[in-house]
């Protein structure tokens, strides 16, 4: 039996994470963090009745992971929370699932450092789902064959989303840049603002929408939009479990789902 933590079980993400490993017939829920609803039942956030674990603050996060054994931890939160309490599970020898996004390039090296010091094994996404991951793939190939096309990445989330873009635009904007051998990136669009070879990425923000991505390659007198739509959170979570199953099966080393899937 596999012992989860969850960090940010009372989140939108955290809770259908606890909800999705009370399912599992290989996981069992071990701790819970957030910071605030302390001694209140992680199965009153997930809707799943009482589990017996009770919110713990995280700032016990390093006594709280060894007592219930933990042994891979998940953490859908913020950029500021992850840069400060993965590097801190990972020293404790606890495996790692990051579901946070919006993280720097300097916040991902500081928590790529303790993942190597601590010897464990961990999963980055920006994205659990199945079905972008298979996306990441088709516009990978889609880009090599239209390197001349003007490409452009719109990406449409909830009015509560904090950072933007999008992490799964920006990793998408990165597989095209991969494939072309380097682009320029730019942010919207405003005043006079010449198109160059660039990749256009623009973010909108609305109403309760899960996550729609669409990648947009125009030439002259046709254009191709590959497009994901996410409907429910769901896929996000339960791709965040498979990772964690799998992730306490892999020598230490940092994965992505092309790993976890075998795409
Ligand atoms: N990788 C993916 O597939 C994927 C999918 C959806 C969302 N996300 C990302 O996951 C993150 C969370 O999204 P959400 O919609 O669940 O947000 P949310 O605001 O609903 O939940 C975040 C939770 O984290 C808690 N939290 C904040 N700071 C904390 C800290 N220091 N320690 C412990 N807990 C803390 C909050 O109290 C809250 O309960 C965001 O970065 C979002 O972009 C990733």
């Amino acid at each position: 039996m596999i012992n989860v933590a969850v960090l940010g079980a009372c989140g939108r993400m955290g809770s259908l994470i606890v909800e999705n490993i009370t399912n599992s017939t290989d996981m069992q829920l071990a701790a819970a963090f957030d910071i605030n609803n302390f001694g209140r039942d992680a199965g009153e956030f997930a809707h799943v009745g009482n589990l017996g674990v009770k919110i713990s603050d995280v700032k016990d996060l390093e006594s709280v992971l060894k007592e219930s054994k933990a042994n891979v931890l998940i953490d859908f939160t913020a950029a500021g929370a992850t840069i400060v309490n993965a590097p801190v599970a990972a020293r404790a020898g606890v495996n790692l699932i990051i579901g946070t996004t919006g993280l720097t390039a300097e916040q991902r090296a500081v928590i790529d450092e303790a993942i190597q010091e601590g010897q464990v094994s961990a999963v980055i996404s920006p994205n659990y789902s199945v079905g972008v991951n298979v996306f990441f793939k088709i516009i990978r190939e889609a880009a090599r064959y239209l390197a001349d096309y003007d490409i452009e990445i719109i990406e449409a989330h909830h009015n509560q989303k904090k950072d933007a873009p999008s992490g799964t635009a920006l990793r998408a904007a990165d597989i095209i840049s991969e494939a072309l051998g380097g682009k320029e990136y730019v942010y919207g669009r405003e005043g006079i603002a010449p198109r160059g070879k660039e990749i256009g990425i623009h973010g909108v923000r609305a109403g309760d929408i899960t996550g729609d991505h669409t990648v947009l390659f125009a030439g002259n007198s046709e254009r191709i939009e590959i497009k994901h739509m996410a409907h429910s959170r769901q896929i996000f979570a339960k791709g965040a479990v498979l990772a964690a199953e799998w992730v306490c099966r892999q020598e230490p080393g940092i994965y992505s789902m092309n790993d976890v899937l075998g795409l």
